[in-house]
């Protein structure tokens, strides 16, 4: 098994890192367009294979696609992060042209490969990918709903004092400060709702702190987070290469599903060795479902941009 990593930044090395230490493949790929980040860092990682026990081999790109070749799953974290008081949105105009290019180039050398897009706006670079390479949808996903259902679960155990594992919660709609939807009246702590346990106030607050997760950490660090990126993304292939078929919410083309088409937005899919395999059709209430149409009115605006770049 092969994957690539592109992009060598944060969130780039820690989900290298991740997937190194959890030997998801034999050959992990590591490429940047700065001169000898990725083969430095490649590096270093391989330097702690003795220390961890890992026998997953790293090397590092520059711009070299040619490395890549043969890769099964390659994730996309190319691009520019954003800065305090930045929204995803307002990163389009840069790495519309970043993710275009990288996808060209990786299928010239893996045109088997399944994609998984971390670059933000994550659900307008999902759209992108799967426009401009025409690949089959269910090889394009976007990984924005595993990270903030993670984040989702880090909140609620924050308020019920218990272990993030624990819990299952699932965050639908966009990866937006304003268009994700933490599914709060389905999350539970092993099978028992969590809204036996918080009032309507606690409930609102977990929702809301869930939603500006990213914005809240971007601030405190002073550039977008990257350890719970990074690992969301190692999940993803950890899925694909073991052929899982877990179940995450994914960016992912919908055409009918939730009542939306020509769209890429986060619902939940199974994932295994083919990509996303299937869309699991939950029954949203009146509520959920406003928010979710509310949320794909905001992506599909966000992907009109596209046309004018
Ligand atoms: C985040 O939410 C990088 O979009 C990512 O932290």
């Amino acid at each position: 098994m092969k994957v690539t990593v592109v992009g060598a930044g944060a969130v780039g090395a820690t989900c290298a890192d991740n997937i190194a230490r959890k030997e998801l493949c034999q050959e992990l790929v590591l490429l940047d367009i700065k001169e000898g980040l990725a083969e430095g860092k490649a590096q270093d990682m391989m330097q702690t294979a003795a220390l961890l026990g890992f026998d997953t081999r790293i090397t590092g790109s520059t711009n070299d696609y040619s490395k890549t070749a043969g890769s099964d799953v390659v994730v996309i974290t190319s691009g520019i992060p954003r800065k305090p008081g930045m929204t995803r949105e307002e990163l389009i105009g840069t790495n519309a042209g970043i993710v275009k290019g990288v996808c060209e180039n990786i299928l010239k050398y893996s045109p088997d490969a399944i994609i998984i897009v971390i670059s933000n706006p994550m659900d307008t670079m999902t759209y992108l990918a799967l426009q401009s390479t025409g690949l089959p949808k269910n090889r394009i996903i976007g990984m924005g709903g595993t990270l903030d259902s993670s984040r989702f679960k880090y909140q609620l155990s924050q308020r019920l004092n218990c272990s993030p594992s624990d819990l299952n919660a699932l965050v639908i709609g966009g990866h937006g400060d304003t268009t994700m939807i933490p599914l709060i009246r389905f999350a539970t702590w092993n099978s028992v709702p969590v809204t036996d346990f918080l009032d309507a106030d606690a409930q609102q607050q977990v929702v809301a702190d869930t939603m500006v997760g990213g914005a809240t950490l971007t601030k405190l660090i002073g550039t977008s987070a990257w350890y719970a990126p990074g690992a969301a993304g190692a999940a993803l292939v950890e899925a694909i290469v073991r052929d899982e078929k877990k179940l995450f919410t994914c960016c992912v083309s919908l055409e009918g599903e939730y009542g939306q088409e020509d769209i890429c937005l986060g619902v939940p899919v199974v994932i295994g060795r083919n990509g996303w395999e299937k869309i699991v059709d939950f029954q949203l209430n009146d509520q959920e479902k406003t928010l979710f149409n509310k949320s794909a009115e905001a992506v599909r605006n966000m992907n009109d941009v596209l046309k004018t770049l």
